[in-house]
């Protein structure tokens, strides 16, 4: 396993979670990704439901990734991913914002984020000059959306290859959002069980600036406005929610994965 830890540097350019294993599978249509540090797949289905009854395919012309639970075997072992949709079509790529500002810029994107003097330019300077070279004028309004989904989920892996926009012969389109696997306390490892899921979430730190997720949320939302529209979900139904998914983790976990998972966005609601 390598994991780039990044101490001094507040911008992420590549993961700190490393990469998850992956492919595409012609046949299907279908990109699958396995779980690594934790419950990755399961945070990906839960989210992607939840998403789904708030007002991202509803009042804006954003939408996100569907993900699914699956089993898979690899390398002879029986292993648990998630599984999606290609949501690229005939001609399109994906042109991650990291790529498409050092392209532009001609030199690292996070060089020229560290030398903003603060969180709000940066999320402006982001939003504003990605609205610029791709013509998508609600670009603000997309990347206001991905720090509220953040924020509520508490995903920490927003880093300037998890934001995208979709290319096709020189016009630019939103891109689903997509990744959102690390929310919801997924990685076990670095967040360990025996600490308090209240404890891990007070701690947590949001990608791409390093700082508070309610902090980069509210950033962006007093330059660009409130986007996300969602309801409050109550504690029996969310941990209904993951109790359908659970046979795909050992038994043993059952309860510290519903713990985590319902704490997480029962308090994180609450800023919103
Ligand atoms: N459903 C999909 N349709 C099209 N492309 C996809 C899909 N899922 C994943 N990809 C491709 O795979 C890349 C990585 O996907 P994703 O970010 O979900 O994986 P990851 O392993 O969690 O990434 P990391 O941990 O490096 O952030 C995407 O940038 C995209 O190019
Ligand atoms: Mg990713």
């Amino acid at each position: 396993m390598t994991v780039k830890l990044i101490s001094d540097e507040k911008i992420a350019e590549t993961s700190s979670k490393g990469n998850q294993e992956k492919w595409y599978d012609k046949e299907t249509g279908k990109w699958y990704k396995l779980d690594r540090l934790g419950y990755e797949s399961l945070a990906e289905t839960v989210i992607s439901e939840l998403l789904n009854e708030s007002n991202v395919e509803k009042d804006t012309p954003f939408s996100f990734v569907r993900y699914g639970m699956t089993r898979l075997r690899v390398h002879g072992r029986e292993r648990t991913g998630c599984v999606s949709d290609n949501f690229l079509k005939e001609g399109e790529s994906i042109v991650t914002l990291n790529r498409l500002l050092t392209l532009y810029l001609g030199c690292p994107l996070k060089e020229k984020l560290l030398r903003l003097p603060s969180d709000r330019k940066r999320i402006e300077y982001l939003a504003n000059t990605t609205a610029e070279i791709t013509g998508l004028d609600r670009f603000p309004e997309y990347l206001t959306l991905i720090f509220e989904i953040d924020s509520l989920f508490l995903n920490d892996d927003r880093h300037l290859n998890n934001i995208a926009v979709i290319e096709k012969d020189g016009g630019y389109s939103y891109c689903p959002i997509f990744d959102n696997g690390a929310g919801l306390l997924s990685d076990m490892r670095f967040l360990p069980p025996d600490v308090e899921p209240k404890g891990l979430i007070k701690e947590a730190v949001a990608m791409p600036f390093g700082t508070t997720f309610t902090r980069q949320m509210n950033g962006a939302r007093s330059l660009f406005g409130n986007v996300l529209n969602i309801r409050k979900f109550g504690r029996e139904e969310l941990a209904a929610k993951v109790g359908k998914y659970l046979d795909f983790y050992p038994k043993r976990d059952a309860a510290i994965i519903t713990d985590r998972i319902v704490e997480t966005i029962l308090i994180r609601q609450k800023m919103m």
